[in-house]
């Protein structure tokens, strides 16, 4: 073991040891310590420089192991790119991130302090972790505007959401995010005209509209063309310090573009974690990749 991964791997250690105390302290599951983080995400704990965190997480589907073991861990304000071959888990990792899937152990954490394996998915979202699914998923018949407002109405209880009213804040930000995402010139179309690009622009300007600290993408520019992929790119790298991102894709150019380190995941766990150059000289690499 080289003297960086026994140095990476005593401070994972000294972190997961910190976690157990910290839920120690917390208690085990107790209401009280689970409504104070729901109420104050703002809290999320990034002193030790992680600002997601998994550990020997396994899942099986049926004897399936789809996650075997994999632990990862990104940086505040990273843009991580995750590549690997149709099978390799890439979706299921964000399913389990985002509460949709339990695994059957291992450990997640939000920064230091918020085990997410406590938390159900709409919990998840509100502690501030966005995700983007492969297909756009707007209200078709709503405006550009009106779908960016729906997604602040955090609270979907009808009332709750006639009440609501936009202030300069609000409105500010949805501006702000409207540039972001190219669409200012649209802002008053109907989201079903837009093209599939702009579609996925809008969800990600959703999402944004949401502030999230973690965005989740899951291979968010298929069916996109080559000039709405190189917008996509922009848009990335104008996000990345401001949001840590987590981006799974197949299209190489666009990984080039926009990535610092790329995790290569196969089989549920990492096979190899470096530059995009670096990765793609690794044998074990081309030999998952072979044929695409
Ligand atoms: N709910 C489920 N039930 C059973 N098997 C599942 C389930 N979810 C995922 N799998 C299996 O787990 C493995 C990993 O699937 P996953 O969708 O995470 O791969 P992926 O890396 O996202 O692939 P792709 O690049 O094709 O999107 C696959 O073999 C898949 O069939
Ligand atoms: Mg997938």
């Amino acid at each position: 073991m080289t003297p960086d991964l026994m140095h990476a791997g005593a401070q994972r250690l000294a972190r997961h040891e910190e976690n157990l105390a910290n839920r120690a302290q917390e208690g085990t599951g107790g209401s009280a310590s689970y409504g104070r983080l729901i109420q104050h995400p703002d809290q999320l704990d990034v002193s030790h420089g992680r600002i997601l965190y998994l550990e020997d997480v396994s899942v099986s589907f049926d004897g399936f192991k789809a996650i075997n073991n994999l632990s990862l861990d990104i940086a505040p304000g990273e843009l991580r790119c995750i590549i690997g071959p149709n099978g390799a888990g890439k979706t299921t990792m964000m399913d389990i991130i985002t509460g949709k899937t339990r695994p059957d152990s291992g450990t997640v954490f939000f920064g230091s302090t918020i085990d997410l394996l406590r938390y159900n998915e709409p919990q998840i979202a509100q502690l501030g972790i966005g995700r983007k699914f492969q297909k756009p998923t707007v209200f078709e018949q709503l405006t550009v505007v009106e779908n960016l407002e729906l997604a602040l109405k955090t609270d979907k209880r009808f009332q709750a959401s006639m009440r609501f009213r936009l202030n300069a804040e609000h409105t500010d930000r949805l501006l702000e995010v409207m540039s972001a995402i190219h669409l200012q010139s649209h802002a008053r179309q109907l989201a079903g005209v837009l093209s599939h690009g702009q579609k996925q622009w809008l969800e990600i300007g959703m999402l944004l509209m949401q502030e999230p600290k973690l965005l989740l993408l899951d291979e968010p520019v298929a069916g996109m063309t080559d000039h709405e992929t190189e917008r996509t790119a922009e848009l990335f790298l104008s996000l990345k310090g401001k949001h840590s991102l987590m981006v799974v894709e197949h299209d190489m150019s666009f990984i080039r573009a926009i990535s610092d380190i790329v995790t290569v995941l196969c089989d549920g766990a990492v096979l190899a974690q470096g530059s995009l150059d670096e990765v793609q000289a690794d044998e074990r690499v081309i030999e998952v990749y072979l044929g695409r």
